[in-house]
């Protein structure tokens, strides 16, 4: 198993090139089952996460020709419907596959994710909304068979919650349905936006996009024809950079970012005493050298990400003062705590909130990586850490995170991956 090893103290400076939403690209994926004729992929990120989608595409039948960032993907051979464990339990978005296959096929059966380590995760809202338009749905040896046999309806779909993966199943499922399908209370993410606007731009009505009420006009089963995409540049990625130059008070420069999806982070930074130049698609930090304490909850789009908690507690850790920071999407979000806390970080926490004590050093130790962001948490605390850290259990950061270490080394980290022996 692969560890990084990180000598912290080093500045940064440079810049580093922004690699693709990979939570744009996974449901952009399972959207091509919605079309019959080939297409590709651009932009994509190099990580583990979309690999794992692709294949599953190939275990349907589909054809994939991946390099890097292009995917040439042709589901016209699409021969089975069953997504099965062994893809979907290494990948819980691999449920992204589940109304794209019933819309188009009528029928398929996908294996239930069951919880990870950030909490319980259901799919209930995915599956009371697929049945509202007419699916038949049980769940039986693990798995959600699904069946439509005529064809999705649309319906009137108003969910409890809002969820991101909820309203990307049904946004897919309501292209092919017959009828039209509204959503209320869907998630306006950018990565849901982008999914909205590839289907869209493949001939099907949709209004509301960017906001809480979608509406759908199915096709009635006709297959899509999608044109080449270019995945947005990852926001959650490009503010785990802003918390590498904030946290090791380094200037460096974002390459390919898009500002608007990335306001909370920088407003946030801002607020810690970090400024920033804004240009085109790029942006510069400068930090400061007195890093203010925050306050921050949780929320959605576009409030603060939860996938963008764990960096900043990193961050909080060495601020001068006391931060407060609470999780509302996830009840199990912060098993980061205690490893920061193994590197010197004072950090207390209660229920969904942690309250953060900044200290003026840590200490490098041995920590292990638990979910993909609070993973980055560790490799952030790792850069300004007196002496050696290492990250074990990294498979979460391959997941999700292009090359991280190759970039933090270029912007001037002591960062390198070794394997156990
Ligand atoms: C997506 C992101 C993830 C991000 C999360 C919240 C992808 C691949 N993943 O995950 O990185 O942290 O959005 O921004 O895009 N819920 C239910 N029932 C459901 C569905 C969700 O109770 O049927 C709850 C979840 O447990 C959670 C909340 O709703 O508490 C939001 O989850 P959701 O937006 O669905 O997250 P994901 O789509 O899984």
């Amino acid at each position: 198993m692969d560890y990084l090893e990180i000598v912290g103290g080093n500045k940064l400076s440079g810049s580093v090139n922004i690699s693709g939403a990979k939570n744009a690209a996974l449901p952009i994926i399972a959207a091509t089952i919605l079309s019959d004729k080939a297409l590709t992929l651009k932009n994509l990120p190099n990580v583990v996460d979309i690999r794992t989608l692709l294949k599953l595409l190939t275990m349907l039948g589909g054809t994939v020709d991946h390099d890097k960032t292009i995917a040439k993907i042709d589901n016209s051979s699409i021969t089975s419907t069953k997504a099965v464990y062994e893809i979907v339990s290494q990948m819980r978005a691999s449920i992204l596959v589940l109304g794209p296959l019933l819309a188009r096929f009528g029928e398929c059966e996908v294996s239930l994710p069951g919880g990870c380590a950030i909490g319980q995760r259901p799919i209930d809202l995915h599956l009371k909304a697929l049945e509202s338009m007419g699916a038949h749905i049980e769940i039986k040896g693990g798995y959600v068979r699904a069946e439509a046999k005529d064809g999705l309806k649309g319906a009137k779909i108003i969910f409890d919650k809002i969820t991101v993966g909820g309203t990307e199943n049904i946004v897919m499922a309501a292209a092919l349905a017959h009828g039209t399908t509204s959503i209320i209370n869907a998630a306006k993410e950018p990565e849901v936006v982008q999914l909205c606007e590839m289907i869209r731009d493949a001939g099907v009505k949709i209004e509301g996009i960017g906001t809480n009420e979608l509406t759908i006009e199915g096709t009635c089963g006709k297959a899509l024809e999608f044109k080449t995409i270019e995945i947005i540049p990852d926001r959650i990625e490009a503010g785990t950079y802003l918390c590498a130059g904030a946290i090791t008070n380094s200037s460096i420069t974002l390459q390919n970012v898009n500002h608007g999806h990335i306001r909370a982070s920088i407003d946030k930074l801002e607020s810690m005493g970090c400024s920033f130049d804004l240009k085109d698609n790029s942006i510069t930090i400068y930090p400061t050298s007195n890093l203010k304490p925050v306050n921050l909850i949780t929320i959605e789009y576009p409030g603060f990400p939860t996938d963008m908690q764990a960096q900043f507690m990193a961050v909080a850790v060495v601020s001068e003062g006391e931060s407060l920071i609470e999780e509302r999407l996830f009840e199990n979000r912060f098993m980061h705590v205690s490893e920061l806390n193994r590197l010197g970080a004072d950090i207390w926490l209660k229920g969904s909130t942690a309250a953060i004590k900044g200290v003026e050093k840590l200490y490098g130790a041995d920590v292990m990586a638990t979910d993909l962001r609070a993973s980055s948490a560790l490799v952030l605390a790792a850069l300004v850490a007196e002496g050696t850290t290492h990250v074990r259990r990294i498979y979460h950061l391959d997941r999700g995170y292009d090359d991280l270490e190759g970039k933090l080394s270029k912007l001037g980290a002591n960062i390198v991956r070794k394997k156990e022996v």
